[in-house]
């Protein structure tokens, strides 16, 4: 039998499968406030994703705040769920704080030469890109984030609305983030007040093939 280096628990596969399974966006959400702690281990498990480079250009900022929550459903088109969630997540990217802090991103236990080349590596790869290339590319990155975020709220009991329906330009005024960044989304987090649709998708035999 194979044995595995990491030997992960089968709960936790099992965890992450039911997860995908079950999880739906949700809409109406409990007042209920959501602990900080339980806030701060969320993010920390969503910022175990993957990057290319180890980049980690994912930024969270996390609105509770009454006047602040209406403020940003303003800038979403008046999307309602941020008013009933409890905490709306403001995922963003920003390539320019990953490239300064590249040489912290590099792994410690890597030689330190190994380490310096990596950040070289890192710089020259963007060196001659736009910033809009800079920043699409850290986008993508941190939409592995969104996909880790809304799976790991699912597997602790809270629903998720994830949204691309707002004005970025507004919700960086609003939060006073650099212009350079970029917003993958929004997610509306809370406990659930209603069903929400069950998932529907397109069947997996339309969207693959074996060679
Ligand atoms: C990146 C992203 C952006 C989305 N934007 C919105 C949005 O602005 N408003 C909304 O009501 N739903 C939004 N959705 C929810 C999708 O409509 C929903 O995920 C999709 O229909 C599948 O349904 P499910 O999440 O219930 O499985 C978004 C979902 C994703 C992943």
């Amino acid at each position: 039998m194979r044995t595995n280096i990491i030997d992960p628990p089968t709960t936790r596969i099992d965890a992450a499968a039911m997860a995908a399974d079950h999880r739906r966006s949700i809409r109406q959400y409990e007042s209920t406030p959501i602990p900080q702690a339980d806030l701060t281990e969320l993010l920390r498990l969503a910022a175990r994703a993957p990057s290319a480079f180890n980049a980690q250009p994912w930024r969270f900022v996390v609105v509770q705040d009454p006047a602040l929550k209406a403020a940003l459903s303003a800038a979403a088109y008046g999307q309602q769920q941020i008013l009933r969630a409890p905490a709306t997540i403001v995922l963003y990217s920003d390539m320019v704080d990953a490239l300064d802090r590249m040489p912290d991103s590099m792994h410690p236990d890597m030689p330190q030469d190994k380490r310096d080349a990596g950040v070289e590596s890192f710089r020259a790869t963007f060196a001659n890109q736009s910033e809009a290339e800079r920043e699409t590319w850290g986008q993508a990155q941190a939409n592995i984030a969104l996909g880790y975020l809304l799976l790991l709220a699912e597997s602790k009991g809270y629903a998720t609305s994830p949204m691309l329906g707002f004005q970025p330009e507004k919700v960086k005024t609003l939060l006073g983030l650099p212009e350079h960044v970029r917003i993958p989304a929004l997610v509306a987090i809370g406990y659930p007040a209603e069903e929400g649709f069950r998932p529907h998708r397109l069947p997996i035999e339309t969207l693959m093939d074996f060679r």
